[in-house]
């Protein structure tokens, strides 16, 4: 073996399936063996993850960057959105083209892909189809040779990004010849404005009473209906933020009886409840789906420690204050989203691992090798081996803090996690072999981001 530019020795390397105490050797920013410990060559750059896991870097499959919706745009682009994610142990985010009014499907994607180079780590794109013209299909199958095969959808958001079913159909039947996959935002249109209709004339329709007007049965709906579409078109559907656990059930079932379909639920539907909305800042809380009822957040822990959701995403979306409070005594002008790409892993480790719930062959499943799968980035990202790239998270399932808004690196003034504790946490974090991360310090010196090209996820039918 000639001498690799960058041994990591003696961690227990941590893959979905296995933990093997073993050297990793880097060469030219990939893996390139995986030895018995101690027997890796000696090399110029050696890092020692004795008494630590090695886990392949997170791979968050929902992420938004530098998003507009209505009159709010994000606070984070590239720079600012990958550092705070590789301080929370993520390496590849999987970001959206979503189209501004009149911009073409493959100029909103092609808009978010030149920010590639400026990130600390790579990143993924999902296009957005929001109507379907005689251009679209060509566009998707321009893109489709570009690297990006997955196409969010939304059935809320009147006006803005929301498609009807027929574009819903016609885009499942477009990607599916192309091995391609809709990911899709199921809230039931219908029922969220008539319920918000029924609050506001209440004459509250504030950020205390979000969880109100989108109620679990407009997700159930939704993801019923399109399941049927799904199950119409022959294609594979995957379904995004799943917030309650009959949602889940409906996909769980689908998938049981052989379709192609997959949840992904994100972690403040996990750790958070609909009593965010009573405290002193509800705004901050405000999410679509909503917070939900402890009852629901039981339910949906159960789904995922019990195997029926795929991914562990973010739904990172970093607003300020500010801008929440703009309009927080409605919640139909106000701009939704949560931050937390740089707690996603952190505060699941905690939550699942460290407390006993989950073994740690499953969270690198749920956060980095079903997230690569589902995106077409497997084996390159999601996985520790032989050929695939070197990022890679020395992760000390000992270490214990507590999140502050103050040591976190998200373009924004609040977490929705202020004073948890958390036991299990991110040391040293390489992208393609570069040391971003040391012992907890940012040490990247200029951005080497790339945008990863995803190839087809399933066979094309
Ligand atoms: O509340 C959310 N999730 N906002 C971001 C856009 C979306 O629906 O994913
Ligand atoms: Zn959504
Ligand atoms: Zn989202
Ligand atoms: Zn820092």
């Amino acid at each position: 073996m000639s001498a690799p530019d960058l041994v990591i020795r003696g961690g227990d390397v941590v893959n979905a399936d296995s933990v093997v105490r073993a050297d990793i050797c880097v060469s030219r920013g990939r893996v390139s063996a995986l030895t018995e410990p101690g027997a890796a060559p000696p090399a110029e750059h050696e890092v020692d993850a004795t008494g630590l896991l090695v886990l392949p870097g997170g791979v968050d499959p929902h992420c938004h960057v530098g998003f507009t919706s209505g009159e709010f745009t994000t606070l984070d682009d590239y720079p600012a959105a990958t550092r705070a994610a590789v301080h929370g142990g993520t390496t590849t985010i999987v970001d959206f083209g979503i189209p501004v009014p009149g911009e073409r499907v493959v100029d909103a994607v092609h808009r978010q892909r030149e920010q590639a180079p400026r990130g600390y780590c790579d990143s993924g794109l999902h296009a957005c189809v929001v109507d379907w013209d005689e251009t679209t299909g060509g566009q998707l199958d321009q893109l489709a040779g570009e690297g990006v095969v997955t196409v969010k959808m939304f059935t809320t958001y009147r006006d803005e990004t929301m498609a009807d079913e027929e574009t819903i159909l016609r885009t499942m039947k477009h990607l599916r010849t192309l091995g391609g996959m809709v990911y899709i935002h199921c809230e039931s249109n219908t029922i969220v404005e008539d319920t918000q209709n029924v609050v506001a004339a209440g004459g509250d329709i504030s950020a205390h009473r979000h969880h109100e007007t989108r109620p679990e049965l407009s997700e159930s709906a939704a993801v019923a209906a399109v399941l049927a579409l799904a199950e119409h078109a022959d294609a594979p559907v995957y379904f995004v933020h799943q917030s309650t656990p009959e949602a889940v059930a409906l996909v769980e079932r689908a998938r049981r009886e052989g379709r192609r379909a997959y949840g992904e639920v994100v972690v403040h539907h996990l750790t958070l409840d609909q009593g965010a909305y009573a405290s002193d800042h509800p705004e901050r809380f405000v999410c679509c789906p909503p917070l939900r009822s402890a009852h629901t957040v039981q339910g949906l822990r159960q789904k995922l420690v019990t195997g029926a959701l795929s991914t562990i995403g973010s739904d990172h979306c970093c607003y300020d204050t500010g801008q929440k409070v703009a309009a927080k005594h409605d919640v139909r002008a106000m701009p939704n989203g949560l931050p937390g790409v740089e707690t996603r892993l952190p505060v699941a480790f905690s939550e699942f691992v460290s407390s006993g719930l989950m073994p740690v062959t499953q969270f690198v499943d749920l956060t980095a090798t079903s997230p690569a799968r589902l995106n077409g980035l497997y084996p390159r990202k999601g996985l520790i081996a032989p050929g695939s790239d070197a990022d890679l998270v020395l992760w000390d399932p000992q270490a214990t803090a507590t999140v502050r808004s103050s040591d976190l690196h998200m373009a924004t003034d609040y977490t929705p996690y202020e004073g948890r504790p958390l036991r299990g946490l991110p040391v040293t974090v390489l992208v393609r072999g570069r040391i971003v991360v040391r012992d907890r310090a940012f040490i990247a010196d200029e951005p080497h981001g790339q945008f990863v090209p995803a190839s087809p996820i399933h066979a094309a039918r």
